[in-house]
């Protein structure tokens, strides 16, 4: 009898010890494949909008996420600002206001741990990464420069093919950054009758939005400046504002910046490599902080 509570106790152990791993698994599961994209304002859904207005007809919008993977896909989470106070409001895909927090705590805790001050004029700005690529590399260099904007506090990034980009994503854009590949050392043609037209044709007012320029090219005196330099004089020419990525030594003593990002790609050092990344995203670091400082 002993022998078998003994056994009894041993079996009644193990299924627990079974089921908090099982519990356990499937919660890391869970929270590890929840993923949220950044959403600008012109991309969101009318429901979205009429939601927000009608629970914050006063606030204003600093950023918005929208869950692709998770307990809740097609959700938005906006951040609205309403005099002082902040506000996190969950959204379902069809409208309805699922929930809404007050959230001193977190921007607090945001503001300290990114080393900067949240103040009353920090508001979502809108970084719109636009490129142009046929074998992925600048494509590649377009979502490293995204990965730079998001480590800046109250700056959103959305990463659009030239040929996709609207005239609603332009104007409610607060900074550009354009990339493409050199095509003949230059801008190719099919991009450049793109973004010709978003001037020309659109009417797109792009006054004091802040801009930036990335290239990649197969060889190593292929033109990546010549296309960097083209990209950010068409900038310059609808009356943006326009800067290079920042660099600093070692020591935090010298500091320099570049005209812009770019990657080798062809035979020599073919595709696109850590620092060349590295570059991309320091140009949307600087790009969006200061669209932020603008704002
Ligand atoms: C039509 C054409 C012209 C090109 N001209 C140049 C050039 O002048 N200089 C250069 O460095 N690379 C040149 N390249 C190579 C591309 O710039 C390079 O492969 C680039 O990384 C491609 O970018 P993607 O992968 O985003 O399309 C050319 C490629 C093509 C298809």
């Amino acid at each position: 009898m002993k022998l078998k509570s003994g056994w009894l106790g041993a079996i009644l152990v193990a299924v627990g010890l079974f089921t908090m791993l099982v519990v356990i698994g499937c919660a890391s599961e869970a929270a590890a494949q929840e993923r949220k994209v950044s959403v600008l304002r012109s991309e969101l859904p009318a429901v979205i909008k009429k939601a927000i207005e009608e629970a914050f007809p006063k606030g204003q919008i600093i950023r918005i996420e929208k869950e692709v993977e998770g307990e809740d896909p097609g959700q938005y989470d906006v951040d609205i600002r309403l005099g002082a106070k902040e506000y996190e409001v969950e959204i379902s895909p069809e409208g309805n206001v699922i929930e809404i927090k007050e959230m001193t705590a977190a921007r607090g805790d945001l503001g300290s741990e990114q080393g900067k001050k949240w103040t009353d004029s920090f508001g979502q700005v809108d970084v719109l990464i636009a490129y142009d690529s046929l074998t992925g590399n600048t494509e590649r260099m377009a979502q490293a420069v995204a990965e730079g904007v998001k480590g800046v506090p109250g700056a959103v990034a959305a990463v659009k093919r030239v040929s996709k980009v609207t005239r609603e994503d332009l104007e409610a854009a607060d900074a550009i950054v354009l990339g493409c590949p050199a095509y003949y050392a230059n801008i190719p043609g099919r991009m450049k009758t793109v973004i010709d037209d978003w001037s020309w044709r659109m009417k797109v007012d792009f006054t004091d939005k802040v801009g930036g320029a990335f290239a990649t090219g197969g060889g190593q005196m292929g033109g990546k400046e010549h296309v960097v330099i083209s990209l950010l004089l068409f900038m310059i020419n609808n009356r943006m504002v326009v800067a290079g990525p920042l660099y600093q030594d070692e020591e935090g003593q010298d500091i320099w910046a570049e005209a812009g990002a770019g990657a080798m790609t062809g035979p020599i050092d073919p595709g696109v490599g850590p620092k060349e990344l590295d570059s991309a995203s320091r140009l949307g670091e600087r790009v969006a902080r200061l669209a932020v400082k603008l704002e």
